[in-house]
């Protein structure tokens, strides 16, 4: 049987797909090409459909019957918190209405088994004390469109579970960075890492969004995941999948261990051999001082563990981004 991954062709879908293809499955990638790149997927056959359009359900359901497809990764979506913020209803449009397009034709072609592209944003501003990690059973809320829309996406998929029997494995990602090859490097400059990178490629220093919270440093901690660690989670996932028959489930995808945006700062002086004297600014509204991901129930689960900490995250972005990403 063979695996669809929609949005192979974006950053982390084209780890995924080199990873699958490298262990032999058959894959067939849908993407709109919309911020992803043909070019991405290599020899793995590209199905081009707009999830976000009703009047792709049958289409779709019979490329998943003539490419024999068994099971779905779903990554395609739209991610940028800020333009979901000016754009809220079509995030849901493409987030929420692509992914029930999906599942509709799921339905129809009788594949059951989905892993969903979930986000650390589903979580919001937990009410933790300092310095704790978060785990799965935090209460999600999410603060903006676009971590709404993957909170409504996971809750759809445990519907049609209830409804038709449809397996899920929902991982919900942490800061996601790094590049498992030169020519797969993050084209888009949204998170801290090649932000800063391309700041200082301009000649410009970076600013730091407040340095006073309450952490060591006093600058924001998140928890930075290496793209293809991220990567082999999928594989665990399918495979868990492939054997457990549980409805429905929920991992977080994280290292377990926090950096302060003064950490990633060091770490991006040390990989590029660039000067980087950061402006501290006032705090943006709505950044928890604090996002760290619990992973014990991904490691106990799926044997699962990154294996990457900060230093090759940065080593390789960097590498990628002087390649031309
Ligand atoms: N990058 C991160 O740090 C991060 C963190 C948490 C979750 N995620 C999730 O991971 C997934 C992939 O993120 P990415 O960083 O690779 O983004 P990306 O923009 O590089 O990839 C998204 C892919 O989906 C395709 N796509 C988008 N809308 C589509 C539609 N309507 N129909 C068909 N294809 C469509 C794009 O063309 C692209 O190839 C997203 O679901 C995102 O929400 C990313």
């Amino acid at each position: 049987m063979a695996v669809m991954v929609t949005g192979g062709a974006g950053y982390i879908g084209a780890h995924v797909v080199r990873l699958l293809r490298e262990r032999g499955d058959d894959l067939v990638v849908v993407d709109d090409l919309s911020t992803g790149e043909m070019g991405r997927v290599g020899d793995v056959p590209l199905v081009r459909f707009d999830l976000a359009d009703g009047s792709t359900v049958d289409p779709l359901a019979a490329a998943m019957r003539d490419h024999r497809v068994g099971a779905v990764i779903h990554i395609a979506a739209k991610k940028q918190v800020g333009e979901s913020a000016a754009r809220p209803a079509w995030y849901y449009e493409q987030n929420v209405g692509g992914t029930a397009h999906l599942l509709q034709a799921m339905e129809s072609a009788g594949v059951d088994q989905l892993m969903f592209s979930s986000s650390a944003a589903t979580y919001g501003l937990p009410d933790l004390p300092p310095g704790s990690l978060i785990d799965e059973e935090a209460t999600p809320r999410p603060i903006s469109p676009y971590g709404e829309t993957k909170l409504v996406a996971e809750w759809m998929s445990r519907a049609a579970g209830r409804a038709w029997g449809l397996r899920t494995v929902n991982l919900r990602y942490f800061n996601v960075a790094g590049a498992g090859w030169d020519d797969l490097g993050d084209p888009g400059v949204f998170n801290l890492i090649p932000i800063v990178l391309g700041q200082l490629i301009a000649g410009d220093q970076p600013k730091i969004f407040g340095d006073d919270y309450e952490t060591p440093d006093g600058t924001c901690i998140r928890d930075y995941v290496h793209v293809l660690d991220l990567a082999q989670a999928h594989l665990a996932a399918l495979d868990y999948l492939d054997r457990d028959t549980r409805p429905y489930d929920v991992f977080n995808v994280g290292t377990g261990a926090g950096a302060s945006v003064r950490d990633v700062l060091d770490q991006v002086a040390s990989s590029t051999g660039l000067t980087v004297d950061p402006e501290v600014v006032e705090r943006r509204p709505g950044d928890p001082a604090q996002l760290v991901a619990d992973v014990r129930r991904i490691e106990q689960t799926l044997g699962w563990k990154a294996e990457h900490d900060l230093a090759p995250i940065v080593d390789s972005a960097w590498s990628a981004w002087r390649a031309g990403r």
